[in-house]
């Protein structure tokens, strides 16, 4: 019901009468007030107004049920959704909700990690209150060797949706929010979100899969080290974004992409976009496997995911994802 009293009062032009909020919800004035008295406690300024009813004049920019919920445009992707104020890791939370029977398609949040997880054992830095911190849980029916191919989808999904929440804001002047393969979105030149994707598998059998995504959104300022190599939706627009309308619309993008992926169980449909937004098309990139490293230029994608790379000699090789890492050879991009 909060969730509820979230969207119509957001979505009003004017003042909403509380017999109105009764009867679209169907329950009494005394639970639409006791709502709304929780709202306050968390944040929200909500003015009610005798004869006339509530209108809402501040949304604070908090990751809970009820904010994400209102804002979701979906029929399966995040409509089981999980919040949590401090959390080890949500990839981690989500894997154990996995083992406790909750379903595909269930959104695990939280405000801030205290042992968040990046790519090859790397940590990931989870201040609280300014960023996404967000894994989705799947339960696909498809070969395990296809997981890798769901970063990919979550990195087209996560790039569109930085896109249409930064243009909505019409905000001048801020470059598009690029994928850097397989596993990282850019926005100029510098990392915006990393993507870390977990599968627990028989040979032959996914018994489920968690795709995690870190999007840094009101970061103000990176410690020294990041600084050269970060940047976030705040920095480049210099405005703040609501972390919860972010994660909804990431959602509304992933299950449309995660369901034209499923008709193919491949890229085929969503290469050609995906390729628009390739930062490191047509660029040198240095690719390290274990034990050897080369360069080359990055053509596009197979697909079935793999980054094709012609070498120096004209030999173009398939890399997949999972071996590698992919470094533009004058810096990060
Ligand atoms: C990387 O770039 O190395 C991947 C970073 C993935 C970070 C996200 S934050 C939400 C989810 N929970 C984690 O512990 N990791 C992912």
């Amino acid at each position: 019901m909060k969730e509820k009293i979230l969207r119509i009062l957001r979505e009003a032009e004017d003042y909403v009468s509380g017999q109105e909020l009764c009867e679209q919800l169907g329950v009494s004035r005394t639970a639409v007030w006791k709502v709304i008295g929780q709202l306050k406690e968390e944040g929200y300024e909500i003015e009610g107004v005798k004869n006339r009813g509530y209108r809402i004049s501040f949304i604070p920019d908090i990751m809970t049920e009820a904010e994400i919920g209102s804002r979701l445009d979906t029929k399966v992707m995040g409509r089981c959704c999980v919040c949590y104020e401090e959390t080890d890791s949500t990839n981690t939370r989500a894997k154990r909700l996995a083992d406790e029977g909750k379903p595909h398609g269930t959104l695990v949040c939280a405000e801030t990690q205290t042992g968040g997880k990046g790519r090859r054992g790397r940590a990931w830095s989870s201040p609280p209150g300014e960023s996404v911190y967000m894994s989705l849980l799947l339960r696909p029916l498809i070969s395990p060797i296809h997981t890798s191919m769901l970063t990919l989808v979550m990195g087209l999904a996560a790039a569109r949706a930085c896109n249409e929440v930064l243009e909505r804001s019409l905000v001048e002047k801020v470059p598009k929010v690029m994928v850097k393969w397989p596993n990282d979105l850019v926005l100029e030149g510098r990392k915006l979100a990393g993507i870390l994707t977990e599968l627990s598998a028989e040979v032959d059998y996914i018994n489920h899969i968690v795709t995690g995504i870190g999007i840094n959104v009101n970061t103000k300022a990176f410690p020294k080290e990041l600084a050269a190599t970060a940047n976030s939706m705040y920095l480049a627009a210099g405005r703040p974004f609501s972390r919860a309308e972010l994660a909804a619309c990431c959602m509304k993008h992933f299950e449309a992409c995660y369901d034209t992926f499923l008709k193919t169980e491949d890229l085929g449909a969503l290469r050609e976009e995906y390729e628009s937004l390739l930062v490191n098309k047509g660029r040198q990139v240095q690719v390290l496997e274990p034990g050897h490293t080369y360069t080359g230029t990055a053509l596009g994608i197979k697909k079935t995911g793999e980054l094709l790379v012609e070498r120096e000699d004209g030999q173009v090789t398939a890399v997949y994802a999972g071996e590698v890492s992919v470094r533009g050879i004058y810096g990060y991009v």
